[in-house]
């Protein structure tokens, strides 16, 4: 069954870019993709991808061939540059609607958040995130783009270490 993940990385105090959105402090560290809760792992599960119009930009900007080889539906109220191959689809639909879209678009895999914060808080809004997994990057940056600026009840699922980082699978944990 398909499940929706908030899959990120973050300082140990919240944020997942600094405030000029640079993510140096993310991409000089030790990981195993193919280690626990890493990258390539998690990747192959996923069959729908959305992220926020800052970190499209942030890719197109500075690693354009990042882009999964997936449909990635981009939330936006203006007119994007697209990435050329990449299969994008901005939208400023009910993120209700769009999470129906990417659920049928992934089939028997996973729909993947990536972010930002608020945007993985407007699917929890509506009920509609299962998973929050982070990898704690050994760092405090004390401003910047935040991890999930909302109250949600998570449980923790599994949870080790992969290189530099703390990785942690949370479930949602929804009122009764
Ligand atoms: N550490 C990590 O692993 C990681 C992961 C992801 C992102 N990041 C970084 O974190 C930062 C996140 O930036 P951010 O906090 O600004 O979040 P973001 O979600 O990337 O972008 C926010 C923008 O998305 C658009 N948006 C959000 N919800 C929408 C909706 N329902 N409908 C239409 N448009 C909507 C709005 O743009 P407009 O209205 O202006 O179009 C909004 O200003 C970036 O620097 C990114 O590179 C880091």
């Amino acid at each position: 069954m398909t499940r929706t993940v908030y899959y990120t990385a973050t300082s140990l105090d919240g944020f997942i870019a600094t405030p000029d959105h640079s993510l140096d402090w993310l991409l000089s560290r030790e990981n195993d993709p193919a280690g626990l809760m890493g990258y390539d792992g998690f990747l192959a599960g996923t069959g729908a991808v959305a992220m926020g119009a800052t970190t499209y930009r942030w890719v197109r900007d500075n690693d354009p061939g990042w882009v999964p080889e997936r449909p990635t539906w981009v939330f936006t109220h203006r007119e994007l540059e697209l990435i050329p191959g990449a299969d994008l689809r901005p939208t400023a639909d009910d993120v209700a609607a769009v999470h129906a879209a990417m659920v049928a678009a992934a089939g028997d895999r996973d729909v993947w958040i990536v972010g930002g914060g608020d945007l993985a808080g407007q699917f929890a809004d509506r009920g509609l995130l299962d998973e929050v997994v982070v990898s704690i990057a050994p760092v405090t940056l004390g401003a910047g783009a935040p991890l999930l600026p909302r109250r949600v009840e998570l449980a923790v699922r599994e949870a080790g270490r992969n290189g530099e980082f703390v990785v942690v699978r949370y479930a949602v944990v929804r009122p009764a």
